[in-house]
């Protein structure tokens, strides 16, 4: 049952309380802050600002990366078996708009509702890096010449992508209408639910397995610029996903009564869901599997990220899957990068421009 919030959260667009004192950090909150939240300082959440610092550092641009190579493939004839080919476009097709829908969900759900400055300093910067993410997408499909119609319009021609889309923007409908706000326990797991399926499952679940295939193909030298972005946005993604970890356990801690037994378990039925919807996926993307990748080693990666997932947020494991088919993912990258505040408080993260995992 839905109750009226007693108060409405602030959203920095208020007038101007003239005279008042400096914000106590201590007045600071995730959700449903009273706080003035154009203060930036003083800080309260540091794991928020140290991601804001390490985002910027590993700034790219998708044109720094040549295509040449990934060209001459693509256009020789012999270059991609046709399995390769499918799983290449079906790869792309997901990608090209999934990057737009995190993009929309950070700027018109997320930033609204998340009432803290130093989170909010961060969703700019990731509001930047989905920007550069969809442009990855436009300059590929430049460069190579695929069709626009067929690569931007797939979210809505090809089923098993518009599944796990639909699925995801069933979350945030919510959020979306204009009259949401939080202040109510059924408000407030509605925003939850946003940042579960947005950062846990889109960004931690369904770009890894994405991240992993053409890694996969970049490891046999095949498209290897297009694998070399796409090292570049697991880098971003991996920060945006404990972004959105730091957030969920933060705001758990805050407010201990949202997280009930019936939410747990509703939140990790979500990540089954989601897992089944990367598994039927897999299947239509590798229908034959290529070289070094089938659909089974993607669910068996799927089940395996899931558990992950799951454990980050608090829940138990789904699935017991205790191998990963893809070392290589979380020896070279995964494990390396994905330190979240509430996992091991340290921040890590690299300082320079480029990667350091080749
Ligand atoms: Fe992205
Ligand atoms: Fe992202």
């Amino acid at each position: 049952m839905t109750t009226t919030p007693t108060t409405t959260p602030t959203t920095g667009l208020e007038p101007i309380d003239r005279g008042a004192a400096p914000v106590d950090a201590g007045a600071k909150r995730m959700i449903n802050a009273r706080a003035d939240v154009n203060q930036l300082l003083p800080l309260k959440y540091r794991w928020a600002w140290d991601k804001y610092l390490a985002a910027c550092s590993n700034h790219w641009m998708p044109t720094e990366v040549s295509m040449q190579a990934d060209i001459a493939l693509w256009r020789s004839p012999d270059g991609l078996t046709p399995d390769e080919r499918l799983l290449l476009t079906r790869n792309l097709g997901f990608f090209a708009t999934a990057e737009s829908l995190v993009a929309n969900n950070v700027v018109l759900a997320v930033y609204r509702h998340l009432t803290n400055p130093e989170c909010r300093q961060y969703l700019l910067r990731q509001a930047f890096e989905e920007a550069v993410h969809t442009h990855t997408f436009q300059y590929v499909c430049e460069s190579l010449g695929l069709d626009e119609g067929e690569l931007f319009n797939a979210y809505r021609e090809v089923p098993s992508i518009t599944d796990k889309d639909a699925w995801a923007l069933e979350h945030t409908r919510h959020l979306a209408d204009p009259g949401f706000t939080t202040g109510t326990p059924a408000a407030d797991r509605a925003f939850l639910r946003d940042l579960v399926a947005f950062y846990v499952v889109f960004e931690g679940m369904w770009f890894y397995t994405g991240f992993a295939q053409i890694l996969s193909l970049g490891r046999r030298n095949k498209m290897v610029g297009i694998a070399e972005q796409y090292q570049y946005i697991l880098r971003d993604e991996s920060i945006h996903l404990n972004f959105g970890i730091d957030c969920i356990n933060q705001i758990r801690l805050e407010d201990p009564d949202l997280w009930t037994d019936g939410f747990a378990a509703e939140v990790r039925g979500m990540l089954g869901e989601a897992c089944e919807l990367e598994v039927a996926y897999a299947r239509d993307t590798l229908p034959r599997g290529v070289l070094g990748l089938t659909a089974d080693a993607c669910a068996q990666y799927m089940r395996f990220t899931t558990d992950r997932r799951a454990r980050q947020i608090g829940l138990a494991p789904l699935h017991g899957e205790r191998e990963n088919p893809f070392p290589w993912m979380s020896e070279a990258m995964d494990l390396g990068k994905e330190k979240n505040f509430f996992e091991t408080r340290v921040v890590d993260y690299r300082t320079g421009g480029g990667l350091d995992w080749d």
